[in-house]
């Protein structure tokens, strides 16, 4: 198949990209080129989808498929689908499990109420003043897509996606910490989690160009507590250590975040957001989802700790010095 991937030159684009390349398809990845390469093997056409003419690169071109991982733009997605709806035969959008109303109640599935939607282009600026500015962007670029390719479209609505190449350092975190061993601080929730590795979610993406498969998925793994999965990775990896469970107000007042940033404790859920990640992985599993072991996301996650080095300033986590003073002074 000819393959035309929307991005690629990073993460999950750049993982669709290769993984295509790798079964023989024929790669086209379409993009600036400033967040890095495109796989060996696949071709980059250079890009800017910030202008109205931004794809006229590929004039001419003919795609059996298009990826796009338009992450916040809807002018980018209605502008692909001006010049590619009619004559591809699958379209897969990624979105997020970003563009659902009420991330603080228990779901029902990709039915549920969505964020009203936004038919911009987010800023970095706009995002910090609206932060359902990004699921809003998703949800119109979700009907931008439907109304134009529905029938031969397949939505994915990721998860935290993990593994190699993640620059967000979020599930990176725990694998780098617990391999460490020692007393580990952790928030004391009982809230569900979920991931998707990249490599699988690239290869289910794939897989669904290949056999056509459509319709509107949440792209995550099965659920499960998110101190269980700590639990889970420090026996994958035989680290010796022992849990310090602080309660969620005590963690705020002392300043630490949930979720994400500097001064956090990765994948801890604030009570707004309890059920973001108690998704149903049912139907992506059922589609074709395969979900590698824990073992193998484990390593591929701590592989890519370890090549962007262990003691980087972190976007996500607590630094050791931040963790012992907190340990310190219970
Ligand atoms: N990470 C998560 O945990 C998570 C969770 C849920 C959903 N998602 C979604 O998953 C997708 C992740 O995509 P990703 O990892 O491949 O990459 P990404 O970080 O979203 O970047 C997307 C691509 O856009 C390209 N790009 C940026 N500005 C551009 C421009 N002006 N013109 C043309 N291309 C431009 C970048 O390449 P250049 O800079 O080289 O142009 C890059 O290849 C997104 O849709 C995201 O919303 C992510």
């Amino acid at each position: 198949m000819r393959i035309l991937v929307l991005g690629g030159t990073r993460f999950l684009g750049y993982t669709v990209a290769g993984e295509a390349v790798r079964r023989g398809h024929e790669v086209v990845c379409a993009a600036r080129g400033a967040a890095g390469e495109v796989p060996v093997g696949a071709r980059l056409v250079k890009v800017d989808r910030d202008r109205e003419d931004g794809l006229a690169g590929l004039v001419g071109e003919r795609f059996d498929a298009v990826v796009d991982v338009a992450t916040i733009s809807y002018e980018w997605v209605r502008r692909a689908l001006d010049a590619f709806g009619e004559q591809v035969g699958h379209w897969t959008f990624v979105s997020s499990i970003s563009a659902y109303a009420d991330p603080g109640r228990p779901p029902g599935g990709v039915g549920d109420p969505l964020l009203p939607p936004k038919a911009v282009h987010g800023t970095r600026e706009a995002m910090r003043e609206d932060p359902d500015l990004y699921g809003s962007v998703k949800v119109a670029s979700e009907q931008a897509v439907t109304a134009a390719v529905g029938p031969k479209a397949l939505v994915v609505r990721a998860g935290l996606i993990t593994g190699p190449g993640d620059e967000f350092d979020r599930f990176g975190y725990w694998p780098q910490r617990l391999v460490r061993g020692g007393r580990v601080l952790v928030p004391d929730v009982d809230h569900q989690v979920q991931y998707v590795d990249v490599r699988d979610l690239a290869a289910w993406i794939v897989d669904a160009a290949e056999q056509g498969t459509t319709g509107i998925f949440d792209g995550v793994g099965p659920s499960l507590p998110l101190l269980d999965l700590l639990a889970s990775i420090a026996d994958t990896l035989g680290a010796d250590v022992e849990f310090v469970k602080v309660a969620p107000q005590e963690l705020l007042d002392r300043g630490v975040q949930p979720w994400a940033g500097p001064r956090s404790l990765p994948l801890w859920l604030p009570e707004s957001h309890s059920y973001m990640a108690a998704r149903d992985a049912t139907p992506a599993l059922d589609a074709g989802l395969t979900p590698r072991s824990l073992a193998d996301a484990v390593a591929g996650a701590l592989d890519h700790e370890r090549t962007l080095g262990i003691d980087r300033e972190r976007k996500a986590g607590l630094t050791p010095d931040e963790e012992a003073e907190l340990l310190a002074h219970p």
